[in-house]
């Protein structure tokens, strides 16, 4: 054989070989990890991930052989992947938090409250609950263990997880997404690690149909976080935010425990350096919830002459302030993780280069010429091509029905994006000069404004809201409250958590600005009043006159708003009317504070801040006296 064959003896299986890598060289406390999990979930053998290439391939060739995977003929080294169509999504409703004290967890909510701020569960029930999923849960199957950074190896914001899972196709998008290599066991050592362990739950023989080649157990999906001990367990899906623990279990809902406790900030937001025509670069931090285009913004495509755009990061980002009083962030991930549909060389280029090699798609279209295809890329698709749906059924252009899943995606490595930030891996971080919150508001919410104090825009922050989207489970187009865009995501009670970004503000601190925007507002005729994409650097190109002083505003009860005629609309300047996308209705606002404070006071309670509660009455004061 190509590796040398060992075995770890653990008390229930007896002895359990060890198909690739050293048992005995991995420090000891990941040995104690893994021999107690092999016990419990009882895998046929282990495999120890290295992250070469090599092991790429012996893993894809296995997905290959078993239909998992199927080549893209037209690109190089890319992968499609169809699931079992009932599992393509986060599961919110099976996410947990497990602590002994519920109101770690859950905020002290009022009567009525949805509860939508993250669920909690009793560590006994919980237990029970785990016990009759994950004992011998690998049985039959290999178990592979995957040792990742979050963050550039080695540097002092990264951190360290295991992962333990029993699907290659989840090593496969571990390695794209997470940093996987031997160098993180060495500087681990005796430290402690975030333990992360996954399998889709069909252990052998078994009796379930399994669909598309896609083993999993959607019936009995369950995501367990237990934040006291850094520690993420889930069972029975497939889909990347609930089986690359990194992602969203690790590096936003535990870091953001371990954020707190260690006094900095794990965020569900893009980093971008952007660089005006005169040289000066600035970074930005912005949370949108999903699907509100943080992967569009992240890689933009300037509109604007002179204007520079470089990507650090589009999704997570664990901030910190340096001894210099600077927001230092780094993007903890190593590759992106996408939403196929809408994306083609027109709305996100830079994404589109990042996917040509290396890649793989999850969910979405292939074309008889072996590209991939999903809605939104009809310009390309010659008239007569077929293509095969990512339900496996034939389909040409102009037919009804969707060719992709909503949410299918593409995950490709960071640094093939062409615009990726040279200091994308810089130990030291990115200085954070402004953050930006935002969602999709149809109506009423003008395109930008900067909050008037760090204080206003917490509140800003907690005060977001979104039409759904297709990310998650649920059903239709409401509007939904989603604080911080960390509503899916929060690690602990929401109310702490505000606490925690008021505590930020300390003496001595380069406090970034704070923004809102809103690229989705309408006019009457549901149509769009601003063009979006690579026209947003309009936006940009004002915050960054803010933070050089060069630009000034008007005071509006909700916030700062750019001085008329400050936001360059030079070449569109047809398309934009300024007084309806800045307009703020007096009916809506009133409305609007009704409501914002109804769902900070009913679902956050007696752990809402003071200083929110302030920040709510004086805006109410301003809203009303408008
Ligand atoms: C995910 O669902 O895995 C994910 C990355 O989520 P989102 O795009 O919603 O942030
Ligand atoms: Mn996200
Ligand atoms: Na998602």
């Amino acid at each position: 054989p190509f590796y040398e064959v060992h075995e770890v003896v653990v008390p229930h299986l007896g002895r359990v070989p060890i198909t690739k890598g050293d048992f005995h060289a991995l420090p000891k406390k990941v040995q104690k990890f893994i021999a107690f999990y092999v016990d419990y979930m009882t895998p046929r053998g282990i495999y120890i991930c290295d992250g070469s290439e090599h092991e790429a391939h012996e893993v894809i060739t296995k997905l290959m052989e078993r239909g998992t995977l199927e080549r893209l003929e037209a690109l190089e080294n890319c992968y499609i992947c169809r699931t079992d169509p009932a599992d393509v999504a986060r599961v919110e409703s099976k996410t947990f938090i497990v602590t002994k004290d519920k109101y770690q967890t859950i905020p002290h909510s009022k009567p009525g409250a949805k509860g939508g701020m993250g669920l909690w569960m009793d560590p006994d029930e919980m237990k029970i609950e785990m016990d009759s999923r994950f004992k011998d849960c690998m049985a039959g199957r290999m178990m592979y263990v995957i040792p990742f950074s979050m963050g550039p190896i080695g540097s002092d914001l990264s951190k360290i997880g295991i992962q333990l899972t029993d699907s290659n196709y989840v090593l496969l998008c571990m390695r794209l997404m997470t940093r996987v290599s031997p160098k993180v066991l060495d500087i681990l050592g005796d430290q402690d690690f975030v333990k992360c362990v996954h399998s889709m739950g069909c252990p052998r023989p078994w009796r379930r149909k399994v669909i598309n080649h896609w083993p999993c157990n959607p019936e009995k999906v369950l995501l367990a976080h237990f934040p006291e001990e850094r520690k993420v367990k889930s069972y029975g899906s497939g889909y990347g935010g609930n089986s690359l623990l990194g992602k969203k279990c690790f590096a936003l809902r535990i870091a953001s425990n371990i954020a707190r406790d260690e006094g900095w900030l794990a965020e569900h937001m893009l980093i971008m350096g952007v660089t005006n025509p005169k040289g000066q670069e600035f970074y930005i931090a912005a949370a949108f919830p999903s699907a509100c285009g943080k992967t569009n913004m992240a890689m933009l495509n300037p509109s604007l002459p002179g204007w520079k755009v470089r990507c650090v990061g589009d999704d997570i980002a664990w901030m910190k302030f340096n001894e210099k009083g600077e927001l230092r962030a780094i993007n903890p991930e190593y590759g992106f993780f996408g939403v196929a549909p809408g994306t083609n060389w027109k709305t996100n280029p830079n994404a589109m280069a990042s996917f040509q090699k290396n890649a793989i798609f999850t969910n979405v279209a292939k074309r008889a010429d072996g590209m991939y295809f999903w809605e939104g890329l009809e310009d390309e698709l010659p008239d007569d091509m077929e293509v095969t749906t990512w339900l496996g059924q034939k389909w040409k252009k102009g037919q009804p029905g969707l060719t992709s899943h909503p949410n299918s995606r593409f995950t490709a490595p960071a640094s093939q994006c062409p615009i990726i930030h040279d200091k994308w891996e810089d130990p030291a971080g990115v200085p954070i000069s402004a953050i930006v919150f935002g969602g999709r508001r149809p109506t009423g919410v003008p395109l930008v404004f900067e909050a008037f104090s760090w204080e206003h825009g917490v509140m800003v922050g907690a005060a977001v809201k979104s039409e759904s989207t297709a990310a998650a489970e649920f059903k239709g187009k409401s509007i939904m409250h989603d604080p911080m865009a960390m509503r899916p995501f929060m690690g602990y009670n929401f109310g702490h958590y505000l606490d925690h970004w008021l505590s930020m503000n300390k003496p001595g601190r380069k406090l970034p600005k704070i923004y809102h925007v809103n690229w989705f507002r309408v006019n009457e005729k549901g149509k769009f009043l601003w063009p979006g994409y690579g026209d947003n650097i309009r936006v940009i190109d004002w915050m960054c006159k803010r933070l050089s002083g060069e630009a000034k505003v008007v005071p509006s009860p909700i916030g700062n708003l750019p001085e008329k005629g400050a936001i360059d609309i030079s070449g569109i300047e047809d398309q934009v009317h300024w007084d309806e996308l800045f307009s703020l209705p007096k009916d809506y606002w009133l409305e609007d504070a009704k409501e914002t404070r109804q769902f900070l006071e009913v679902e956050v309670g007696d752990d809402l801040p003071a200083e929110i509660e302030k920040q709510l009455v004086e805006q109410e004061k301003r809203i009303a006296a408008m």
